[in-house]
């Protein structure tokens, strides 16, 4: 049985040539996800913006600088984690993902999170949190524990937050986002516990 790195390698690869939607005729490539595929925890954001579609790598602008002191509250590095995207291309002038870009991209997701099998995936903004759980709010649904059976991934645990980008310019945001990331450690805990 290959691992999951080698299994996360192949589908890189295989991603890489993906033109199933017209986003990837108007990026410089596709920026499939990184961090350890073992981990338990794994994050789900929109989709690439100009720094990642320039690196290759998600989270690397302003968010994801966010994001990493988030992380070191709670006492984790990247290299902890899982970072991806329910969409792998930059949209132009990084506009929304298209609901139809959302459903092409899926499948690589869907993969991903095979793959890696997290014990819990954090969704970060509205777009990813909608990808799994349809019928809620963000603004009641931040924070919260969510477990929901999902068509070819069976049951997982959801825990979903506010975009980081959106915390950069809301102050309000930015505070609700900091208490509910501090939550992660116990919302693991407890689904630890429940097993
Ligand atoms: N915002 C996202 O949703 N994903 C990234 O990778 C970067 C910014």
């Amino acid at each position: 049985m290959p691992s999951k790195q080698e299994q996360l390698g192949k589908l890189n690869e295989k991603m890489s040539k993906c033109s199933k939607c017209s986003l990837r005729k108007n990026c410089s490539r596709v920026v499939f996800g990184e961090g350890n595929p073992n981990a338990k925890i794994m994050f789900v954001g929109e989709a690439p913006g100009k720094k990642e579609d320039e690196t290759g790598r998600p989270f690397v602008g302003a968010a994801g600088k966010f994001l990493n002191e988030m992380l070191a509250v709670i006492k984790l590095k990247r290299e902890d984690v899982y970072i991806a995207n329910v969409c792998k291309c930059r949209p132009p002038k990084n506009r929304d993902p298209l609901p139809e870009e959302i459903k092409l991209c899926w499948p690589w997701l869907e993969q991903q999170v095979k793959i890696i099998n997290p014990k819990i995936i954090i969704t970060l903004g509205r777009h990813s949190m909608e990808r799994f759980i349809s019928e809620e709010k963000i603004s009641e649904a931040h924070g919260k524990l969510f477990v929901r059976k999902i068509k070819g991934l069976g049951e997982r645990n959801f825990f979903t937050l506010y975009h980081p980008a959106a915390a950069l310019y809301n102050g309000n945001i930015r505070q609700t986002l900091i208490q509910d990331f501090k939550k992660i450690p116990e919302v693991l805990e407890k689904i630890k516990k429940e097993k």
